[in-house]
């Protein structure tokens, strides 16, 4: 478990590079100095940005990371790119097996253990994704079908050093619905306890948790036992929002401590 929280914003498909630029600004003004002491924060911009991102933020210890990459080094794959490319351009993690490539794109667990493996190859921590569709937790399957997709995507060779895991329950992403403390906290023990039979150290895996986290819940979330940092997507899009989540982090480390 870290010490201090993971602040991690999923830009996703949002902004041109000019409102990418003016948010970064915005951050690095708001973060002034504290990122990498009171909290650790990570920005997922679209991949053409990552460039424009990396040099804004050089030395400022916000670290840039892909929402994406693919499992193979180079080769005839039209409109991807590598874990490799990231690594050069500067990223230090990459997002895997967010629900949206899981949905739209229709990843599987395996090729997410292969992607990740392409990336802790290249040197970039994985941020593996995981979480149930709301007709799981319904027939109350949450934990079978979140323990099948950590045995399946995490690879071999998966340490606490290149390896993090954000819980996101699919019917929390971007729905405003947020998972109660309560069943954050059971999923958080439970993803702990499977990544104990897997990963040496388990007990310093951060494990994040994302859907619909935003300032005026992200204190609670981030109190909660086994929760390492967050996973934020619409509300990492307003710097004051994503500033305030950061804070909370901040907050909750420091009350741990
Ligand atoms: P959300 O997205 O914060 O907009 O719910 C989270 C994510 O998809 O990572």
């Amino acid at each position: 478990m870290a010490d201090i929280k993971l602040i991690v914003g999923n830009w996703k498909m949002n902004g041109l590079k000019d409102d990418s630029r003016q948010r970064t600004q915005a951050l690095l003004q708001g973060v002034a100095g504290s990122a990498g002491e009171a909290f650790k924060m990570v920005l997922c911009p679209p991949a053409l940005w990552i460039g424009e991102m990396v040099s804004l933020t050089k030395d400022s210890g916000i670290a840039i990371g892909g929402q994406d990459c693919h499992a193979k080094p180079s080769g005839a794959f039209t409109g991807n790119i590598a874990a490799v490319m990231l690594k050069e351009a500067g990223c230090e993690y990459v997002i895997l097996g967010h629900s949206e490539r899981r949905q739209y794109h229709a990843e599987t667990d395996s090729q997410v253990a292969e992607k990740a493996r392409a990336a802790h190859a290249a040197g970039l921590v994985a941020i593996v994704c995981v979480g149930e569709l709301e007709a799981d937790r319904d027939a109350g399957m949450q934990n079978a079908v979140v323990g099948k997709q950590l045995a399946e995507a995490l690879p071999e060779g998966a340490t606490a050093e290149n390896t993090v895991v954000a819980y996101e329950p699919v019917w929390a992403i971007g729905t405003g619905k947020t998972a109660s403390v309560k069943d954050v906290e059971e999923m958080h023990a439970f993803i702990r306890s499977e990544l104990n039979k897997k990963i040496s150290h388990a007990n310093r895996v951060s494990i994040l948790y994302g859907g619909s986290v935003k300032s005026s819940n992200a204190l609670e979330i981030l109190q909660t036992k086994n929760v390492d940092g967050v996973l934020v997507g619409g509300a990492s899009l307003q710097a004051d929002e994503f500033l305030a989540i950061a804070r909370a982090g901040a907050a909750a480390a420091q009350e741990a401590a």
